[in-house]
């Protein structure tokens, strides 16, 4: 196995933190006995088909269309590619991306983009942003691509109706369907009905399918995040190579061995029996920060529920915070070290930051400054994580360690499965369904009829 990244949950241990704040050993052998107990619901309902996001990465069918539609826009000359979607349908690929292609990626010159377009995530319906999008991309070289797995989502579709008459007053309708992918649920008797699927009709639109059991914030490995992957240049299979081989370590029943039952089991009993209702993800790499703010959404929006599965009112759930190493221990850390001993922090290393960079042996008459002169700003930020990790033990906070070797589509596709699987099993642990959200659908009718009530009041 090359690149594995690790998961250390030691210094949550109460040896470490005491047991006010860490899990006790008798606390580990419960929490193993209820893994090995839900492992054997999950593999059964994985056989049963009820998750689908476990098997994204074994659909070779799925794959080849998207590398063979992927080559034909790329052949076109796309400039920009602009992803049109929300929540799921957005920060997988924004996650990828960062990680993938770095800060300032859109800047670059197109020959350092090795030739691949820039990539616009359109993830709100901010007037001034989009405005501002449309006139970055000029609709003759962009591609656009809307995500929508119901097909409904009034953000998305607001977003696809300015898109559309632009395309119509630039390129015209005949070319639509070479500036326009669609990306939703497959068509069907079961199906529920996709406004996409007209949309795409009408125009003759490519469109790639959403299976009917991958929910949005578990859709980053379906064509919601490999489609735009695969235009942005990124190896597919090494991707789906990360994602197998995660499963693979995570395909074992046992706590001390499943690195995604290490982090939902932990995160559990300090929750219920220690009082740590938030979870911070802090990774030490600005490539990962994105990916703190997918885990965000997959936390909170799994296991934020009123009920449990019979119904019961039990208004769980772990706030889910993200922070960025070494910025934010200039913001969160004191905080974190000193105010309320009520979270888990979650640090992220990586060894292998891709490039060195060398602070330079000079101002030899500073000698404050001997520390880091010479040195590298890799080492530095090493030092500040390990810094921060030990201050943490020394206040008694639980922090999960999480090593990556570097950071590749191989390593980054093992974080999210690895985080993906530990969701579904911090589910069964607190007894929720993790993967609907009855919480969001309120609010989104509200607003739908305070605009049909707008509407009305014009005419
Ligand atoms: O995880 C989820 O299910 C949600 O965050 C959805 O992704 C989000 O609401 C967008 O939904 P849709 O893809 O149907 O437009």
């Amino acid at each position: 196995m090359k690149h594995i990244i690790s998961i250390d949950i030691s210094p949550c241990h109460a040896n470490k933190i005491g047991p006010q704040h860490g899990f006790t050993d008798i606390e580990f052998k419960e929490l193993t006995k209820s893994i090995k107990q839900y492992h054997n619901v999950l593999i059964k309902e994985r056989e049963e088909k009820k998750y689908g996001f476990f098997e994204l990465y074994k659909d070779k069918a799925t794959h080849n269309k998207i590398k063979e539609i992927s080559s034909k826009f790329l052949g076109q000359g796309i400039e920009n590619l602009v992803i049109l979607g929300i929540g799921g349908s957005a920060l997988g690929i924004t996650a990828l991306n960062t990680a993938l292609n770095g800060t300032y990626y859109n800047l670059l010159s197109k020959e350092d983009r090795k030739g691949y377009p820039r990539l616009f995530v359109m993830d709100n319906i901010d007037p001034v942003t989009f405005k501002r999008m449309m006139k970055l991309c000029p609709p003759q070289n962009t591609l656009y691509n809307a995500i929508s797995k119901s097909g409904e989502t009034a953000e998305t579709m607001c977003q696809l109706l300015i898109v559309l008459q632009e395309l119509e007053n630039t390129v015209g309708s005949e070319k639509i369907k070479e500036h326009l992918v669609i990306t939703t649920s497959p068509r069907g008797e079961n199906a529920p009905k996709s406004l996409l699927h007209p949309i795409a009709d009408k125009y003759g639109i490519t469109q790639l399918e959403i299976p009917l059991n991958v929910g949005g914030r578990f859709s980053v490995f379906s064509p919601v995040g490999l489609f735009p992957s695969a235009m942005l240049g990124f190896d597919i299979e090494a991707l789906i190579e990360g994602c197998a081989e995660m499963d693979t370590l995570c395909s074992n029943d046992s706590l001390e061995n499943n690195p995604a039952y290490k982090f939902a089991g932990i995160h559990y009993i300090l929750d219920i029996n220690k009082g740590k209702k938030i979870s911070v993800m802090m990774p030490y790499s600005d490539r990962l920060k994105d990916i703190a703010d997918w885990y965000c959404q997959l936390w909170a929006e799994s296991l934020g529920k009123k009920e449990d599965i019979k119904g019961n009112n039990i208004f769980n759930g772990q706030t889910p915070v993200k922070a960025l190493g070494a910025t934010d221990q200039h913001s969160q850390i004191q905080l974190y070290r000193e105010g309320p001993n009520d979270k888990i922090i979650n640090l992220i290393s990586v060894e292998n930051q891709n490039e060195v960079l060398l602070v330079p042996d000079i101002l030899n008459e500073i000698s404050e400054l001997e520390y880091i002169r010479g040195q590298s700003m890799n080492d530095l930020l090493l030092a500040e994580f390990q810094g921060t990790k030990d201050a943490l033990t020394l206040s008694q906070r639980p922090v999960i360690h999480i090593n990556m070797k570097e950071i590749s589509e191989f390593t980054v596709a093992q974080l999210l499965y690895m985080l993906e699987v530990a969701t579904a099993m911090a589910g069964k642990l607190y007894n929720v369904n993790a993967f609907n959200q009855p919480g969001v659908e309120e609010g989104k009718k509200i607003a739908r009829q305070l605009m049909l009530e707008i509407k009305k009041n014009k005419v």
